[in-house]
């Protein structure tokens, strides 16, 4: 008899109509556990298309005992058999096993994974095999389907995704510290007369970096295709050990010409409730597997934050709210300063009890490219803060005025060199523009429930740590 065509796991336990039982299938997946006695076995297998495995029944006796044998926790196999209804509880349909094939076998002595229950830290160390746990399916599916209803959103309103470099010469934030991008000689590299590295004879014949940002090359896009966005990775070399900082992580900066700082905070508004929503449409077996493995508040917070309307206020309210709170911080607060995480939690899940929209920061804590405000003291950005997050968003409305933004370059000595086709923008039909930055998996994080950001990406790069 002809071997069927393969099936999925999600289909035959998704979609399998009334007409189809009876029917042979063929399945190909990874064996999570196998149970039963000396006449009959339970095997259950997943293919990672689903959270849910497939129960495979086979008669002992149809089979050679050394087959049977091999079919362990972590061993591949290929089924083919008839689909029957599951008396089972857990599950619709099950597989009564004609043939079973051993495409992989697992040696149960050392495979990582035979017991179930392992820790987050532990599985951190796995990472090349983590995404064969239920947990990790369900976020790297769920990363998966962000990323798709990203690109959907703006396609459906009309942005164009551009594709921003990786290794760039300039420094988009001038904060923090960037990854360089050399082919020179690490032990003896050509010096100049003056004793300093010849960036002039690496690679690029400049020196250059990792890119913390794909945001000035968006803006040359706006400033042409009217509305762009970038979605690619970014790279930061601070030595940031906490559960919401990567060193490599993934970014959406949508940019927008005509856009103020107010068409701004609505579409960000607008694009967080949207993926929040696309998740809840199309991830929810995985979202209540979290819910109930880790988080089981989840679900409900996130269909929480697609109904409220994001609260909006100005830096310097959001100083004098924590001033007056009585809390007690381990960081100070006072106007000037930059808003820690602890801040910025406490006004979302304590003062608002919603996500909030800070706007117009002092000029000294934000980046050159951000729009002055009349009062010479603030800039025109805007961050979105989340609960169990802190920012998600940074973004600003842009200086489009090629003098004061010149100016802002000069005071903070940023060579021109390295900027001038940025500022060329601004000589040549210089328009009123706005963007933001998405961390991405600050958002997987928060769409999960997940407590630590290096769980949402499947090899995380953090200090000391980039095994896989
Ligand atoms: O606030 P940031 O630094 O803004 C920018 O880079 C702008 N160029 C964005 C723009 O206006 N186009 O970063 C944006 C977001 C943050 O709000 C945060 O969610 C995320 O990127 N982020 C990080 N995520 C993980 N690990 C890190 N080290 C991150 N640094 C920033
Ligand atoms: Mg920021």
């Amino acid at each position: 008899m002809e071997t069927p065509e393969r099936s999925i796991i999600r289909k035959l336990l998704k979609e399998t109509k009334p007409g189809d039982l009876g029917s042979r299938v063929h399945l190909k997946g990874w064996v999570r556990t196998k149970r039963g006695n000396k006449n009959i076995a339970f095997i259950a297998v997943n293919d990672g298309t689903i959270i849910h495995n497939i129960q495979v029944v086979a008669q002992v006796n149809d089979f050679e005992e050394d087959l049977l044998k091999q079919v362990t926790t972590g061993a591949c196999i290929a089924v083919t058999g008839i689909l029957v209804e599951s008396p089972g509880q857990e599950q619709p349909v099950e597989v009564q096993a004609q043939q079973i094939e051993i495409l992989g076998t697992s040696d149960p002595e050392t495979y990582p994974l035979q017991k179930k229950g392992h820790s987050l830290e532990f599985l951190r160390e796995i990472a090349h095999l983590r995404p064969r746990t239920n947990t990790f399916g369900a976020i790297f599916r769920i990363r998966h389907a962000l990323s798709f209803a990203i690109h959907k959103f703006f396609n459906d309103k009309g942005f164009y995704y551009i594709h921003s470099p990786i290794i760039t010469g300039s420094d988009a934030e001038g904060a923090g510290a960037m990854f360089r991008v050399s082919t020179l000689d690490a032990i003896q590299p050509p010096l100049t007369p003056e004793g300093k590295v010849d960036y002039a004879r690496d690679f690029f014949g400049k020196e250059t970096k990792l890119t913390v940002s794909g945001q000035l090359e968006a803006e040359l896009g706006a400033l042409a295709l009217s509305g762009v966005y970038t979605f690619g990775p970014t790279f930061r070399a601070e030595n940031s050990n906490t559960p919401r900082h990567l060193a490599e992580f993934w970014m959406i900066e949508p940019e927008m010409a005509f856009y103020d700082i107010h068409d701004n905070m609505d579409l960000a508004e607008e694009f967080l409730k949207y993926l929040i929503r696309y998740a809840l449409e199309n991830c929810l077996d995985d979202l209540q597997f979290l819910n109930k493995m880790y988080d089981n508040g989840l679900i409900e917070r996130l269909e929480h934050i697609t109904d409220v309307d994001f609260e909006r206020l100005s830096y310097t309210k959001a100083i004098d709210i924590l001033k007056e709170s009585g809390e007690e911080f381990e960081f100070p607060v006072d106007w000037g300063l930059d808003l820690q995480a602890e801040h910025e939690r406490y006004l979302v899940e304590k003062h608002f009890g919603k996500p909030v929209i800070l706007t117009d920061y002092p000029i000294e804590i934000k980046a050159f490219y951000m729009k002055q405000n009349e009062d010479g003291k603030t800039v025109r950005a805007m961050d979105v803060l989340f609960p169990k997050i802190g920012e998600i968003i940074g973004g600003s409305q842009r200086e489009e005025v090629y003098e004061k933004l010149l100016e802002r370059i000069q005071q903070l000595d940023i060579p021109e060199k390295d900027v001038w086709w940025y500022l060329d923008t601004r000589k040549f039909g210089t328009a009123p523009h706005s963007g933001f930055g998405l961390g991405f998996e600050r958002m997987v994080l928060f769409v999960t429930g997940m407590g630590n950001i290096r769980d949402v990406i499947p090899f995380p790069r953090t200090p000391q740590n980039a095994e896989f």
